[in-house]
């Protein structure tokens, strides 16, 4: 297993694997990582020449400094869960000095609006954050293919925007949510929840299949009204915000518009912990 720790050092084994006419494919990630994270590393291992995954904690994302300072390090045992796939995949761990030269900041990105919905009124500039960590290594792995999961639904049709406006010739595939049994959606955060908000957790996907199903029927307001009153009812969850908005534009919506796909989006509090998760309506 290949471990590149200098943007320059990657750069130049990745042109020489091009030039050779690999195909690249990518997985950016912040570590921590579990069964999710290997349902994109697998997508592209039976796709791609090379398989490339980042950990990179990003420190230009982050609204909350606490976050940050929390967010699990698991370095060797990330390493061991992709040689568990495969001793090829090359990882590119930098450090955040030589990665953004010296000045660790953000990119200022117009997405068209996207930016603004959901995830970007709650989290003050986390998009520039991740447009900009994103466009750096897409400029440092120049993928054929990167991998991202549904579980950031915006932040995947974000990347998709970044791609177009900077004319990159990189296809971004999208892979759905992986869920731990009970339903609740795997995440590196899910391992700092102690055992009273783990057991209540599974509650949030109980929650957005009931709403699906009320969809069918019902009429948005209502829709969004179900999913108050399931977490005004419970104690250990906090209810940030449910959206139920366009796949496309992340736009809320008001009134079903035939033809037009829709999704809920939730972010939960467990205790210090947020957690985010969406599901297609239908
Ligand atoms: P991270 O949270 O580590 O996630 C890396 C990728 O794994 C993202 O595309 C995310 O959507 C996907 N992923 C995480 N949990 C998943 C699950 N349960 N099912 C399917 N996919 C899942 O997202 C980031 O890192 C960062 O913002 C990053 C893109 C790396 C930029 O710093």
């Amino acid at each position: 297993m290949k471990i590149f720790e200098l943007k320059k050092n990657l750069y130049n084994y990745i042109e020489n694997l091009k030039n050779n006419k690999k195909t690249i494919g990518f997985i950016p990630t912040m570590g921590a990582l579990h069964q999710g994270h290997m349902a994109l590393v697998k997508a592209s291992l039976n796709r791609d020449d090379i398989t490339v995954v980042s950990i990179f904690i990003n420190p230009t994302q982050f609204d909350n400094p606490e976050d940050l300072i929390n967010y699990p390090k698991t370095f060797e045992q990330d390493l061991l869960l992709l040689k568990s796939l495969s001793d090829e995949i090359i990882v590119f761990y930098p450090n955040a000095k030589d990665f953004y030269d010296g000045k660790i900041e953000s990119q200022q990105f117009d997405f068209d609006g996207l930016e603004h919905e959901m995830e970007g009124k709650f989290r003050q500039g986390h998009f520039n954050g991740v447009g900009t960590v994103v466009k750096k290594l897409f400029e440092a792995v120049r993928p054929d293919r990167a991998y991202f999961g549904e579980k950031d639904f915006q932040q995947l049709q974000i990347i998709k925007k970044l791609v177009e406006k900077e004319k990159m010739s990189i296809e971004i595939i999208p892979i759905p949510i992986y869920r731990e049994e009970d339903g609740l959606a795997m995440s590196s955060r899910n391992r700092r929840l102690s055992v009273k908000h783990r057991m209540a957790a599974p509650y949030i996907y109980e929650t957005l299949k009931q709403a699906n199903r009320l969809f069918k029927h019902a009429e948005i307001n209502e829709v969004k009204d179900f999913v108050k009153r399931r977490f005004q009812e419970n104690s250990s969850l906090d209810l940030e915000y449910f959206e139920i908005a366009d796949e496309k534009t992340l736009k809320p919506t008001k009134k079903k518009v035939e033809g037009n796909k829709y999704r809920g989006f939730i972010v939960v509090f467990a205790g210090e912990i947020r957690l985010i998760d969406n599901i297609a309506l239908y």
